[in-house]
């Protein structure tokens, strides 16, 4: 186990009825809001209606911006940026998912920039994390996914030129999540599904480290993955069943705030090449993810194959002869897939009707920009890459 320290400063407010809560814990951190949301599914669940009664009791001014759209346009952002300086916005509430809280995230950021620095020339795409500081953040979060809501991390697409980066760093994370599990029965099947997915990919990307003698986070990370593998199909069958929305909603938190990574260097080499993916072809991040990860890890599992067994026995309680660390494996990433494919993902680039022309394309975009090599558990590089899309095919 490597050194490290952890700090997470977001206070998680979990339950039915928690929506009454945000007016109160915003008014500690500013008098008026930018309400940030999506395309409108807030408006139809009630989550507006009661956020907005909140932050109306509390005494609070509220400026609204929606229109983010899944995969977030940094030309939103830039609106969100000025409209802050116009209306002397001091505290930035995102309503929605990761889409919504990540366009928040670079506004509020991006907000307090000296008139030098263009956020996404200098942040973004410079990978440049030394972000000195924000205005301060809150989440109404309503969708499982993304693990925004207390994460470091923000990515941002830049439409016109087809790219999504991403920066992360202490100063994005929020200071306050507000969860209930209610507000997901109005999610539709496929989001439902495509939130498990990042959830999973958040905890194998954590993982497959080179990081010897971590047990605890691998255990931890096990646990996880078995939650998500369990409710995922259940929130599905059963939309409205409190319980399992409760628990694929903790367990997306628990996967991304950096608590099952210390000590151990994760690989995300999959959220980078699945980002180019969706900066292209507008998919959904958790199905990009999942047409991806098992195709990395057929191009990866050999740099620790022990470890992939470790994952097969205990994830996928996969129970063949060890004699055959190959045969093992294969048969987790087949059991990996048949998962995706019982809760509707795509688990190939043909199944999202993504053809083959512009693969080498997408590689070579994948390194624009400050990056010489992607991941950690195996370096890759422009061929590699390439590679991992063909067998995603
Ligand atoms: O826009 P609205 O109308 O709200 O609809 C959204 C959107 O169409 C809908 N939705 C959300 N909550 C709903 C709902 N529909 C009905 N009922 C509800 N309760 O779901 C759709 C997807 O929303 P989105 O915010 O895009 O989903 P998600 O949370 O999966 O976020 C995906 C984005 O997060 C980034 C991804 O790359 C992608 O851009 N990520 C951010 C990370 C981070 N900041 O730490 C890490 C992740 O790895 C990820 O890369
Ligand atoms: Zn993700």
């Amino acid at each position: 186990m490597q050194n490290f320290s952890y700090w997470n400063p977001s206070r998680i407010i979990f339950g039915k009825g928690t929506m009454s809560e945000v007016g109160k814990e915003t008014a500690k951190w500013g008098r008026k809001v930018l309400f940030h949301f999506g395309g409108g599914s807030i408006k139809k669940n009630g989550v507006f209606d009661a956020v907005t009664a909140s932050l109306k009791d509390a005494g609070l001014q509220i400026v609204y911006l929606g229109g983010v759209v899944p995969n977030p346009h940094l030309s939103l952002v830039r609106e969100g940026i000025a409209l802050c300086k116009k209306e002397h916005v001091d505290f930035v509430l995102a309503v929605g998912g990761g889409s919504v809280i990540d366009s928040a995230k670079a506004i509020a950021f991006g907000a307090k920039l000296p008139a030098s620095q263009d956020v996404w020339n200098d942040y973004y795409m410079k990978a440049d994390y030394t972000i000195a500081e924000a205005l301060p953040l809150g989440v109404v979060l309503t969708i499982p996914a993304a693990g925004s809501e207390s994460s470091t991390g923000s990515v941002i697409t830049d439409a016109e030129h087809g790219l999504k980066r991403a920066v992360n760093s202490e100063t994005l994370i929020s200071k306050f999540a507000v969860m209930d599990p209610q507000t997901n029965y109005s999610l539709p099947a496929y989001q439902t599904a495509c939130g498990a997915s990042d959830i999973l990919a958040h905890l194998q990307e954590r993982y497959f480290t080179t990081v010897e003698h971590n047990d605890l986070s691998d255990r931890l990370l096990e646990a996880c993955m078995r939650n998500v593998i369990t409710n995922a199909p259940l929130a599905l069958q059963y939309p409205d069943e409190y319980r399992y929305r409760a628990e694929l909603m903790w367990t997306g938190t628990i996967a991304h705030n950096n608590l099952l990574d210390r000590g151990r260097v994760g690989d995300w080499a999959t959220h980078d090449i699945e980002h180019e993916l969706s900066a292209l072809y507008d998919i959904a991040h958790g199905a990009g993810l999942a047409i991806l990860f098992p195709a990395w890890m057929r191009y990866v599992h050999k740099v620790d194959i022990d470890r992939f067994v470790q994952y097969a026995t205990r994830v996928w309680n996969v129970d063949l002869p060890l004699s055959d660390k190959e045969g093992i494996v294969e048969e987790a990433i087949l059991r990996l897939q048949a998962f995706y494919k019982r809760i509707g993902m795509p688990t190939t680039l043909a199944d999202a009707g993504i053809p083959e022309d512009k693969l080498r394309f997408m590689a070579e975009n994948a390194f624009v920009g400050e990056r010489t090599y992607l991941g950690n558990f195996q370096k890759l590089y422009v061929g590699d890459v390439e590679k991992i899309y063909r067998l995603a095919l």
